[in-house]
This record gives structure tokens, sequence and C-alpha cells, in this order.
């Protein structure tokens, strides 16, 4: 995974999505019995640009953060802390960067990808909008896909690749994520501590050269 520069302080309040899922009345014949406790799973998923904001907002895990755009972030905890035991609820928000997201669907949303829906975000000063999203073909502004990538996780953590899930890494160490994730453009600005800025100017030289690296002229072949 790359990250996407972001530059300064931009505030954006994360919104809960509403959700549809009535089930249909039943009313013939039927022998009587009592009704089952009726704890109607959502079918849908509404989510917007207003679904994200700042991604401390969330709770933290392992140094990514998660939340849940149906109210039930005790569940996604629960699964998130279940060492491969649980799969991730439905309406579950996992983010390792501000940028990039995945949030899981209610079954039936796309097998493929175990329900999750991959999103890119666009998040400068005064910008928070999804920039792409979908299943399977949802490839970054870098060029790699994100099921690619994470579907290479063992099954039993359910695509979330974290450092020893079965994915390639990703060149990110973890105090330049901290870093990144500390001067998300949505949250209020915080201090750095030290390791993290000099992380944040590696990162921007890193940058500086895959940018000049991509302005040269492909080199000429000749048979
Ligand atoms: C090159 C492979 C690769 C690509 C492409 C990739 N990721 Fe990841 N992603 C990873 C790895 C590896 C981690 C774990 C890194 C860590 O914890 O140090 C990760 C972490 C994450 C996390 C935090 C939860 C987890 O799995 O650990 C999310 C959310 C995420 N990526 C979303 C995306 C999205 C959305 C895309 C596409 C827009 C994407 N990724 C593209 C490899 C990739």
């Amino acid at each position: 995974m790359r990250i996407i520069g972001w530059i300064a302080a931009l505030a954006a309040a994360a919104t809960l999505i509403a959700c549809a899922g009535a089930g249909s009345e039943q009313t013939g014949k039927q022998p009587a019995i009592a009704p089952a406790a009726l704890a109607p799973a959502p079918k849908t998923l509404t989510i917007s640009d207003a679904s994200f904001g700042c991604i401390r907002d969330l709770k933290p895990v392992r140094g990514f953060f998660v939340g849940n755009l149906l109210g039930d972030v005790d569940a996604t905890l629960a699964a998130a802390n279940a060492g491969g035991a649980k799969p991730y609820p439905p309406g579950s928000v996992v983010q390792l960067v501000p940028t990039e997201v995945m949030v899981k669907h209610p079954a039936g949303y796309n097998a493929a990808t175990n329900d999750w829906e991959f999103f890119e975000l666009d998040v400068q000063p005064g910008v928070n909008k999804i920039r792409v999203r979908g299943s399977t073909e949802v490839v970054n502004q870098f060029g790699g896909n994100c099921l690619t990538c994470h579907a290479r996780a063992e099954a039993k953590w359910d695509m979330i690749c974290e450092q020893d899930h079965g994915c390639l890494p990703i060149p990110i160490p973890a105090v330049m994520q901290r870093a990144i994730q500390n001067t998300d453009p949505r949250c209020a600005k915080m201090e750095l501590p030290a390791d993290q800025a000099e992380a944040l100017q590696q990162l921007a030289a890193r940058r500086a050269a895959a940018a000049a690296a991509a302005a040269k002229p492909a080199a000429t072949t000749s048979n």
C-alpha cells in the first residue's frame, strides 16, 4: 500500500450511516408460536463521503483503527481482538492511513472480497472525498489492487493484513504509520514526537525521489 500526499488541517465530522433492513411481514396461517426475537440484520449499508472523518476518532487496535457504520463498534473490536476466530461484522470500518478504508457490507455484497468494499479517499485541506470505491477492481493511485494484496491474508484473518497475516509487507514502518495518522488533515493538529517528525521527512524525501523518477523520460530501447 502506498500513501497519497496530504498537507495541513481540515476538520470533518464522521457521520453515522442509516441502514435499511426491514423484513417482510409473514401473515399466513402459522402455528401459534411466539415471534422470534427480532434483530433484523441490515440488508444494505449506504456509504458516502460523510461516512469518513478524522482517523483518530476511530478506535485504535494494534496500530490501525476500527469503527462501525451500523453502530456496533463493540462487535468490530471483538473481531479485531479475536485472534482470527471471528470475521468482522457488517458495518465494520478499518483504516491504517487516512486515505485507504475497508468497510464490511452485510452478507451478499461480494463473496470474492468477503463482503469488504475498498475505498481510496481524497484527503486534503478542505477535501474529504471518496476517490475510488468498489470490490475486486479497486486500484489505488499507485497501481496496487487492494484485493490482490489483502486476499493474501490467511483465510481466518478476513483479509486484514497487519504485519504477519500472510500479506506482502508494505514499506511503511510503524513510526511512519503513526506520523501519517497523526497528520490526518481532518483531525485537530497535534505536536508530533521527534521520531515521527523525522519519519515524515523521510516520507517526503521518498515521494520527491519517486516523483523525480516518474518525471524522467523512459529509456529508449533499440534492437
Ligand atoms: C501492496 C499490497 C497492498 C495494497 C495494494 C493495498 N494494501 Fe492495504 N495493507 C497492506 C498491508 C501489508 C497492510 C498491513 C501493514 C501494517 O500493518 O504494517 C495493509 C493495511 C491496510 C489496512 C489496515 C488493516 C490491515 O489489513 O492490516 C487497510 C484498511 C488497508 N490496508 C486498506 C487498503 C485499501 C483500501 C487498498 C486499496 C486502495 C489497499 N489497502 C491496498 C497491503 C496492501
